[in-house]
């Protein structure tokens, strides 16, 4: 069933590199939403998963990696937020400006630790285990131009078992992102987090 949007819909671009389960699972979340809608897709690897797993939802998908065409692609389908799930590269400082406040992102663990530059994918998930952290989780966080270091929107943690292997953790750290994401981005477009920054 096709959902008929309103006018002033809230229109939102995921911005992603890989295998786009938070991207699928945002885009089904909204799906029946009148007032907010997926407007498209932007995605820098051609050979990303999120590519044929999203194909049948039907919204707009680009691959580029070009800022100045990401850009002109926001313009044309009108985009008011950005959400990145998954998105590797670091966003140049000009459009971190453009969109201050617009674009928010998910990190699969507590910041700021293992955050920056490297750690992404299992990569975080193994160091949590190298460290032997009792915690982990998820970090929701602004963009802005260093990697990981925008203001944080929301956290949830959970516990880290001593048996727990890394690819439990990540498996548990990623309940959490399916979870949480798409109700933190309908608070975030909602503006119930405006506070957080209006002070900064
Ligand atoms: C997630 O773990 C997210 O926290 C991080 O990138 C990963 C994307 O996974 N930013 P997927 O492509 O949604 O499966």
């Amino acid at each position: 069933m096709r959902y008929e949007k309103s006018e002033n819909c809230i229109q939102i671009a995921i911005m992603i590199s890989g295998e786009g389960s938070n991207a699928e699972n945002i885009i089904q979340y909204f799906e029946t939403f009148l007032d907010a809608n997926i407007a498209c897709v932007i995605t820098n690897n051609e050979n990303a998963g999120v590519i044929p797993r999203i194909r049948r939802y039907k919204v707009p998908t680009y691959t580029t990696k070009w800022y100045k065409e990401i850009d002109q692609i926001l313009t044309e389908n009108n985009v008011h937020y950005i959400v990145l799930a998954g998105y590797l590269d670091k966003l140049p400082p000009n459009f971190c400006l453009k969109y201050k406040y617009k674009i928010i992102n998910i990190h699969p663990s507590l910041l700021p630790r293992h955050g920056g530059k490297g750690m992404y994918g299992d990569n975080v998930h193994q160091n949590v285990k190298k460290y032997g952290d009792d915690k982990t989780g998820i970090t929701i966080h602004f963009v802005n131009e260093e990697y990981d270091k925008g203001s944080i929107i929301f956290q949830k943690e959970i516990k880290v078992m001593e048996g727990d292997s890394w690819q439990t953790i990540k498996s548990n750290v990623h309940d959490l992102e399916l979870k949480y994401y798409p109700k933190i981005i309908e608070k975030f477009i909602k503006g119930t987090y405006k506070s957080l920054y209006e002070n900064e």
